[in-house]
């Protein structure tokens, strides 16, 4: 699942984000490429915005079906709107990774990592890095308020994997008491599920702004 039907507001310029040039092809279509190069991974499902006029002029993914459907206002309804798209085939205890069209780094052997643990484990679980800097939380006057301990905090990533059935009524649930979840692991956390860390490369990054896509080009010319 790609939800890819965001607006980009915080990269600026002319295009949404997930189709800016990386390196010679858009931004969605390397994340695509790397995701879709993992041999246990069968298929995709795109969110796309309604008005998304760039989608058609992306070339071919090689090998593998790319199924698209059309997100909604915030990245939750996207995804939930991606796993409704899902055809009956797949089944309700089926895992699914949600993945960020913005993340076009992630390594294969974070895929792997995360397919062979989540798939194990009964909530399911994603790719997380552990906080390497010294948080501050802020006052109104952007002043130190106090200094947070980071010894048990991790950054969410994507992929994030979970079962098709248990991760459709978590989303509904969330959309139905009106919380924003900002990522599929908070969806399960609201009905007090636990959701596995599988540590993953720092260098998945999510791309928002253009010196993240300097970094991305730099990172995939070196993968
Ligand atoms: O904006 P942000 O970088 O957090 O978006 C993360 C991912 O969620 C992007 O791939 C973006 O296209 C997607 N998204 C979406 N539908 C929205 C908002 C964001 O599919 N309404």
């Amino acid at each position: 699942m790609v939800p890819a039907a965001g607006r980009g507001a915080r990269f600026g310029g002319a295009l949404p984000k997930q189709y800016v040039d990386l390196g010679g092809a858009p931004l969605i279509q390397r994340t695509l490429e790397r995701v879709l190069s993992h041999p246990r991974i069968d298929a995709a499902m795109v969110a796309l915005a309604p008005d998304d006029p760039h989608w058609p002029r992306l070339r071919e993914v090689v090998g593998k079906p790319v199924f698209t459907c059309w997100g909604g206002d915030e990245r939750a309804d996207s995804v939930l709107a991606a796993l409704q798209a899902l055809p009956a085939t797949v089944i309700e205890d089926d895992p699914v990774l949600v993945h960020d069209a913005a993340r076009p780094c992630v390594r294969l052997a974070d895929l792997d990592a995360l397919l062979e643990r989540g798939a194990v484990h009964a909530v399911g679980a994603l790719l997380a890095a552990p906080v390497r800097d010294t948080l501050k939380r802020a006052t109104a006057a952007t002043t130190v308020a106090a200094t947070q301990p980071r010894e048990d905090l991790w950054r969410a990533l994507t992929p994030q994997l979970f079962r098709r059935g248990g991760l459709t009524r978590a989303l509904e649930a969330a959309a139905r008491a009106g919380v924003a979840v900002t990522d599929e692991a908070m969806a399960m956390e609201r009905l007090g599920l636990a959701p596995l860390l599988v540590e993953g490369a720092e260098d998945n990054i999510k791309v928002t702004t253009p010196a993240d896509l300097a970094f991305a080009e730099f990172l995939l010319a070196r993968h």
